[in-house]
């Protein structure tokens, strides 16, 4: 493909901005260095874009939305386009796959399975998109009123790097299903593989300027773009603390705004679980991705008879829990930079002084290079709800537990943070299933079960803290447009 003929391994894999259709450096020329989390080894680089590439990017994209063919793009077509990308995803799902765990650490399985998810929004999105119609409204005599669902214009996505493929990929699907223009700035630690999209999003027959990507840093590229007078709606990923900034920089011109801000999300073990079905669970939905995943499972909440039972088999679990490099494909990865694993240690470390106990420890693998940022999973028990370690998003391999006296005392621990995006019930009582379900403060409820990640059909969102506004499913294409109403007068 010609447009990433800029990028050799002479050059060290020097990755470009894709604006208006063509590879494109930052103006300033200024570049950010890509290094692998297994190893810490620099093997890539990605342009540090300035205002005048942000600026660049924006105006493509509205001029793709004001002018361009994307507008007069009939749905089913916008539909097959995402369908071809679909289709280019698999094609290249090796290469993507690869890419993805080198630039994140992630374990090779985690990059193959985000690359199915990645393949399944496209198809879901691909296949909605002439699926969504307005309404037409009993009104006055003599009068007939619909409704359209039309698009925004000019999205901005901001996308982190816990899973830039899977983020990236909701965010594309709705908006571009929709009729939407797109700028992203992928996260500055995870770039590679939203670049790598963008391309194909150019091969499936996306028009030049409708998909267009600019990297760089979140407090130069990120706030410019969240700032921009010309677009008109963003969706962000990530931190409270950024979520906050972007949406302040979004009252200034008052557009509206996707928030998913993260959680800290609780399981909920009732004395009459199969325990034995819930243990696994339990383990993945926190070591998954190092933890880094905002739907990560990081509070187990258990009901005192079998507090013990279940500590200690999820002690044994972790204990044989090993991090190590992407390729040897172990149970977790390095995380993802130096930044993020001592921000983890130092929460730990926090615990610890704090007096709460660790159950177990997983390891590091003896082969892991020494240039990792890698972190050995720790199991806390019993914490106190008002500890730090309780109340905060870690963002790591570090799980929780606390034990509970009856139903009233898991729902008032499960609510009790400022989060509340996904929550696990483990039970078999099925009237106590739907009281649960229907009184814990969360975006998501799985009973007898998690979905970390899962379930493209399913709307996913937070509650309180967790953010607003829902992705995923056919409801983030509502999110992604906005409702014209038309009344017609005719006597
Ligand atoms: P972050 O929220 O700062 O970064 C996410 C994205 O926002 C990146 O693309 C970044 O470049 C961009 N960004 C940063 N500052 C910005 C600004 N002022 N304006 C516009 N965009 C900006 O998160 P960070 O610092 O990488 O991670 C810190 C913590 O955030 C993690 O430990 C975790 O707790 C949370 N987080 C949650 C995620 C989730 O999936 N909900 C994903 C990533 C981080
Ligand atoms: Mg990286």
């Amino acid at each position: 493909m010609g447009t990433h003929l800029s990028r050799t391994v002479a050059e060290g894999l020097a990755f470009m901005n894709l604006i208006d259709g063509k590879a494109i450096d930052a103006l300033s020329g200024a570049r950010i260095d890509v290094v692998c989390p297994s190893d810490g080894v620099v093997f890539a680089s990605i342009p540090a874009s300035g205002q005048a590439d942000v600026d660049r990017a924006v105006q493509a994209a509205r001029n793709a939305f004001d002018e361009g063919p994307w507008g007069r793009t009939p749905a089913v077509e916008r539909g097959r386009c995402l369908t071809r990308l679909c289709q280019l995803v698999e094609k290249h799902g090796t290469e993507l796959a690869a890419l993805e765990s080198r630039d994140t650490g992630k374990p090779v399985r985690q990059g193959r399975a985000d690359v199915v998810a990645t393949m399944r929004y496209y198809e879901f999105y691909g296949g909605a998109a002439d699926k969504i119609h307005g309404d037409t409204i009993p009104f006055l005599d003599g009068y007939t009123a619909l409704t359209l669902r039309e698009p925004h214009g000019v999205v901005a996505g901001i996308i982190p790097w816990n899973y830039p493929l899977q983020i990236l990929a909701r965010v594309v699907g709705a908006a571009l299903a929709m009729g939407n223009t797109l700028v992203v700035k992928p996260a500055e630690d995870a770039s590679l593989t939203t670049i790598r999209i963008a391309e194909l999003a150019l091969e499936a027959g996306v028009p030049p300027g409708v998909f267009n990507v600019t990297t760089g840093y979140g407090r130069e590229a990120g706030a410019m773009l969240s700032a921009h007078p010309g677009v008109d709606y963003v969706t962000f990923t990530g931190s409270v603390g950024t979520g906050t900034a972007i949406q302040q920089a979004a009252a200034v011109h008052n557009r509206g705004v996707t928030m998913e801000l993260g959680g800290k999300s609780p399981q909920i073990v009732f004395a009459d679980a199969d325990i034995e079905a819930a243990l696994p669970v339990l383990v993945n939905a926190i070591i998954q991705n190092g933890g880094q995943t905002c739907s990560a499972g990081s509070r187990v909440l258990i009901e005192r008879p079998i507090y013990e039972e279940v500590a200690t088999g999820l002690a044994e679990r972790f204990a044989r829990l090993a991090a190590g490099p992407h390729d040897a494909d172990l149970d977790l990865g390095a995380l993802l930079n130096a930044r993020q694993r001592d921000r983890v240690a130092a929460m730990v470390a926090e615990a610890e002084r704090a007096g709460i106990r660790v159950l177990a420890r997983g390891s590091i693998d003896k082969a892991a290079p020494a240039g990792g940022f890698y972190f050995a999973p720790a199991l806390f028990g019993a914490v106190d709800p008002g500890a730090a370690i309780a109340q905060q998003e870690v963002f790591g391999p570090v799980l929780t537990l606390f034990p509970f006296e009856d139903e009233q005392d898991a729902i008032r621990l499960a609510n009790g943070t400022d989060y509340g995006l996904v929550c696990g019930v483990w039970t078999k009582d099925g009237a106590r299933q739907h009281r649960v379900a229907k009184r814990v403060r969360s975006g998501q409820v799985f009973i007898n079960g998690y979905g970390a990640g899962g379930g493209i059909e399913l709307p996913f969102g937070g509650f309180k803290r967790s953010g607003h506004g829902r992705e995923k499913g056919l409801e983030a294409l509502y999110d992604m447009s906005a409702t014209k109403t038309i009344v017609f007068n005719h006597g």
